[in-house]
């Protein structure tokens, strides 16, 4: 029987509990045992200390025929575990990180039918999610792998951004010798180094930034870039009023999806996106290009930057400096707004829990189809399809991306990026 867990990693984003309940129910519906891993890798590598209390931490039990027992399942499965991810007393550690006390020392948890109840709509990830140091070091994965052999888990879903996904590649490539080094000193038996040979893993994008190559769409982008419309909306109706430039600095870390989109569907005069720099000196050409709208009649202007902005020479170019360029070159009323993490939390929009829960399907099939000669998918859509994309080709591409930015090969970074989209 399939044992799957899933977790959500890096940076949170709308959409991240639509996958959870989509992996969850669609496990159970096809006959699998579900598990959650709180905080992201960082519950992976701290794993569960109560590991001689065999017993399931969930109250349901998962003896009935799913093909068949949809309606039964809603009606018997009451007694989830949902809540006490979502409230309760606890502590907080010395990594912030705050445990319920009926979860403390618990950071693999099954999870029942019952425990992703109403899921969909909620911002955010309930499960936890945290940039684990400890699982970038070789002792972390080890000891990552060696908690999923002692749970039982041979599949693992990891939602997150590029960094997550990398390490889920990292993962999977090392997972051989971190299953020989465990047989070695002694953690697990010759039988669990069979059964647990080959690691079935896949990802799912969960990020804001839209920056991973091979897919059209990360979940969160979405409602992020909606946050973002509806700021640009409120900043326009008072520039108007004052006849004032705004400038808007957006996130998207190393990625210009979410700033140029925002151009694109709220309107603005000038743009900063890392993956196609300004001809330098930037300072000239935006002041024209700005001085011919305002010689139009326009009232305001508005200038987006992406937080990962940079000139030609990869200096960054900061919100900050553009507005002292406007006030002192244009003597234009100038201010500055930073969205931050207004545009990261709340409700998904309708696009981030399709999305998700098309991908958490897609997710759970390639597991229950994965053979140890098929390559570790990425899910992702493509023209509107959900799509399997070997992670390693992902990963691979979203760093070449990178580098070609870093080289300053700004043509080849747009090329692999979106070439039509952008041009
Ligand atoms: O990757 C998502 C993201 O929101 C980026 O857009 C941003 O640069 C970063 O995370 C912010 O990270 P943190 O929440 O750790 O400040």
């Amino acid at each position: 029987q399939m044992k799957i867990a899933v977790l959500t990693s890096g940076g949170d984003s709308a959409g991240m509990n639509a996958v959870v309940r989509a992996v969850v129910r669609i496990g159970i519906i096809k006959g699998c045992e579900t598990y959650i891993i709180r905080e992201g890798y960082e519950g992976l590598v701290r794993g569960n200390t109560h590991s001689q209390d065999t017993k399931p931490l969930c109250k349901t039990e998962f003896t009935l025929d799913y093909q068949v027992a949809i309606p039964q399942v809603i009606d018997n499965l009451r007694f989830g575990y949902g809540s006490l991810l979502k409230n309760g007393e606890g502590d907080i550690d010395e990594q912030g990180i705050a445990t319920t006390k009926t979860l403390k020392g618990k950071y693999i948890v099954r999870v029942g039918w019952d425990d992703v109840r109403s899921w969909l709509s909620e911002g955010g990830t309930l499960i936890g999610t945290a940039r684990s140091k400890t699982f970038r070091t070789h002792e972390g994965r080890l000891a990552a792998a060696r908690n999923l052999v002692l749970e039982g888990i041979n599949a693992l879903v990891v939602c997150g951004g590029d960094g997550s996904l990398t390490g889920a590649d990292v993962f999977r490539q090392e997972w051989p010798e971190l299953i020989s080094t465990l047989l070695k000193n002694g953690s697990i038996t010759s039988e669990d180094a069979n059964a647990y040979a080959h690691l079935k893993i896949v990802g799912l994008v969960g990020s804001i930034d839209n920056d991973m190559a091979l897919t059209d769409l990360t979940i969160g982008a979405p409602t992020a870039l909606q946050r973002i419309c509806e700021a640009i909306d409120n900043i326009n109706s008072t520039a108007i009023s004052h006849s004032r430039a705004f400038v808007l600095e957006v996130m998207g870390r190393h990625c210009g999806w979410l700033a140029l989109l925002a151009a694109v569907s709220g309107g603005a005069d000038y743009l900063f996106i890392p993956e196609k720099p300004p001809s330098d000196p930037w300072e000239e050409d935006m002041c024209q290009v700005i001085q011919q709208h305002r010689a139009a009649g326009k009232r305001k202007t508005l200038v987006i930057v992406a937080e990962g902005a940079h000139d030609a020479s990869l200096n960054p170019i900061r919100a900050e400096q553009v507005k002292t360029v406007l006030s002192e070159r244009l003597g234009l009323d100038s201010r500055v707004t930073t969205l931050g993490h207004t545009q990261r939390g709340g409700r998904p929009v309708a696009w981030d829990r399709i999305l998700p829960t098309l991908q958490g399907v897609e997710a759970v099939n390639a597991l229950l189809e994965a053979t140890p000669s098929t390559p570790s998918y990425m899910i992702g859509m493509r023209e509107n399809k959900i799509i399997r994309i070997p992670l390693v080709e992902a990963v691979n591409m979203t760093r070449a991306v990178a580098q070609a930015i870093n080289e300053k090969d700004f043509e080849k970074a747009m090329s692999l990026r979106d070439p039509e989209f952008i041009e």
